[in-house]
């Protein structure tokens, strides 16, 4: 944990991309666009439409924080595909529909992330965690039961989505709030913070932050359930990446990534690391 009041969990900082591996990475960028609520008026961000133009193709990826945060990403063969939202479908109890992309032909690839709860156990041991040897775990913090609210940043091509807990019997989110940081990228570079994960125009980055939050042990770790949505007919893999890289990385860092491919040689590969 960091001396601070706040603590960003450098393990869950993700990264997820829509690229074909087997283009040439001739340093193309994309034109950026962050927007609330497409199609409607009000502050509260419920929705957020990251739109990224590149040559010939789009992303678009939808960042919702209605129930449990989620992001879907969509990747089109168009530099004109616009994303439509019928609000009135989104928030009943039958939402299916509620989000699509026209020209429908052009979307070729699409995937969903959610994040759906928030573990905490005490247990000065990490590596007990994977033995699963007895550790006592607290009541999960579902994500679906906080309410959020959120600001964004067209210069920085950042937002924030701030949640706090509605029922809070316990007390820990009395002060507490838990963010995510979403950040979209017009070209290729590498992130500041460590490990410097390399970025490009296909990517984006969520910062996942605790703040405040009450601990309720005295050696509390925290988990970040996260669950992913896919088409059918596509291989998964997860690798682990250890590496040190002096110039970028002077430590060792170990890196998850879940990778998704088709079977075939169609387009839309995507990682999350
Ligand atoms: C981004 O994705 C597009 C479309 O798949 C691809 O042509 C391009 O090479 C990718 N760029 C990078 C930097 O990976
Ligand atoms: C949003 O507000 C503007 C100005 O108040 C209005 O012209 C527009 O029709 C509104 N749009 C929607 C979707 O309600
Ligand atoms: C974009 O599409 C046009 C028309 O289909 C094609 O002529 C052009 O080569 C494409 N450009 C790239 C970079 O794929
Ligand atoms: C939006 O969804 C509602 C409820 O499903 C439906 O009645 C309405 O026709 C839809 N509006 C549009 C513009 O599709
Ligand atoms: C969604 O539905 C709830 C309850 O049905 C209502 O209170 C809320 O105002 C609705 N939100 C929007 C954006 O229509
Ligand atoms: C942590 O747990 C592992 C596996 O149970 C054990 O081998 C190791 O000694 C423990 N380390 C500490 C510091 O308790
Ligand atoms: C959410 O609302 C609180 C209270 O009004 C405010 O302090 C905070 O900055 C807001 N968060 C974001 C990300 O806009
Ligand atoms: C938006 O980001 C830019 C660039 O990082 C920064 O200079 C500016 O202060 C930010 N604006 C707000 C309102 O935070
Ligand atoms: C919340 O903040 C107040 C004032 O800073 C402090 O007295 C209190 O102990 C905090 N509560 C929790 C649960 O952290
Ligand atoms: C935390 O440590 C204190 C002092 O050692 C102890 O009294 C308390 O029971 C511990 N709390 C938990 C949840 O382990
Ligand atoms: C690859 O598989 C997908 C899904 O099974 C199918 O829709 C697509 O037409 C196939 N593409 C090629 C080039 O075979």
């Amino acid at each position: 944990m960091l001396g601070g009041s706040s603590l960003l969990l450098p393990g869950l900082w993700l990264l997820g991309s829509v690229a074909c591996l087997r283009g040439a990475a001739g340093g193309e960028g994309r034109k950026v666009t962050l927007e609330y609520n497409p199609g409607r008026n009000g502050s509260s961000l419920s929705l957020l439409h990251v739109r990224a133009v590149g040559r010939n193709d789009t992303l678009h990826y939808v960042w919702s924080s209605i129930g449990a945060p989620t992001v879907l990403l969509l990747y089109t063969r168009s530099e004109s595909s616009i994303l439509h939202v019928n609000w009135t479908k989104l928030n009943s109890t039958s939402p299916a529909g509620a989000i699509w992309v026209e020209p429908s032909g052009s979307v070729v690839y699409s995937t969903a992330v959610v994040f759906t709860k928030v573990f905490e156990y005490n247990g000065a041991n990490a590596s007990a965690l994977s033995t699963g040897q007895g550790e006592t775990f607290y009541p999960p913090y579902d994500l679906a039961d906080f309410s959020w609210n959120g600001s964004l940043n067209q210069t920085a091509l950042t937002a924030k989505f701030q949640g706090v807990k509605t029922s809070d019997p316990g007390g820990a989110f009395r002060n507490g709030t838990i963010s995510f940081q979403v950040t979209a990228y017009e070209q290729s570079s590498r992130d500041s913070p460590l490990p410097r994960l390399l970025h490009t125009a296909n990517s984006s980055k969520v910062e996942f932050i605790m703040d405040r939050v009450a601990p309720r042990g005295n050696s509390s770790r925290f988990l970040l359930e996260v669950v992913t949505v896919e088409e059918r007919g596509r291989r998964k893999r997860l690798n682990s990446v250890q590496s040190i890289d002096d110039e970028y990385t002077p430590t060792i860092f170990e890196m998850a990534q879940l990778v998704s491919e088709p079977h075939n040689d169609s387009i839309g590969s995507s990682f999350f690391q």
